[in-house]
């Protein structure tokens, strides 16, 4: 399999496990290789056929919207193989186990073990949430470069409610590059992505799921509307 990432290159400091804790978020800047990013990119560009537009309101997650398009796990373990065999490479699975301070391990589920979440129309969004599982590790193979054209990840630890990410008091702020990735502790840490904001710009990532021997399923029903 070629490099999609070095491990060795990725600085991970002694704290990491503590601040992903403390701030549900955990960036990864510059993760994926040159080489890697545009291999990814290939491959998502010719997947994206089998994706599938989506616009509705998600009942079970406050009614937020997704208006994006989508491909869930079964079709791209169908469809590719570089994409699930990077899922379960065993490098990538101990650097997040570092960065995380647990054992983290696959999910059993084929549909939301690894999905391409494309944003491609102005005001396309992926509206707020929280996972079934308890962490996400998103990959940036497209965004936009300008912080004002959208796209951003908005995130609010421990969240209680869904509405809270509305209110700005805790709310923060993250902005990528392609390349870049990030740790989410996505089952506690409300999210969302803000909307584009002009024709044109393109986000496209691929979010991996994982979890730990001790986790509790928050089951919702939200992954199964998006992507099955
Ligand atoms: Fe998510």
């Amino acid at each position: 399999m070629p490099q999609f990432f070095d491990p060795d290159a990725i600085v991970l400091e002694p704290t990491s496990p503590d601040r992903l804790t403390a701030e549900g978020y955990l960036p990864l800047p510059g993760l994926i290789t040159t080489d890697g990013l545009m291999l990814l990119r290939r491959e998502a560009a010719a997947l994206e056929a089998l994706a599938r537009r989506r616009d509705f309101a998600m009942k079970c997650m406050d009614n937020s919207p997704r208006r994006m398009t989508t491909l869930g796990g079964q079709t791209i373990a169908e469809a590719s193989d570089v994409i699930p065999a990077l899922y379960r490479d065993p490098d990538l699975i101990k650097l997040l186990s570092r960065a995380s301070g647990e054992t983290v391990t696959e999910i059993t589920d084929p549909v939301e073990r690894h999905v391409l979440n494309i944003l491609h129309q102005a005001g396309d969004t992926h509206g707020a949430h929280t996972d079934d599982h308890p962490y996400a590790l998103v990959l940036f193979l497209e965004t936009p470069d300008n912080p004002a054209d959208g796209g951003l990840l908005h995130f609010l630890p421990h969240a209680g409610s869904l509405r809270n990410l509305k209110a700005a008091d805790g709310t923060r702020t993250a902005h990528h590059r392609a390349g870049d990735a990030y740790l989410l502790r996505s089952d506690t840490t409300a999210h969302r992505v803000t909307p584009l904001t002009r024709p044109g710009l393109r986000r496209t990532v691929l979010n991996f799921a994982y979890t730990t021997p001790t986790a509790q399923l928050h089951r919702t029903g939200s992954a199964t509307e998006l992507y099955a």
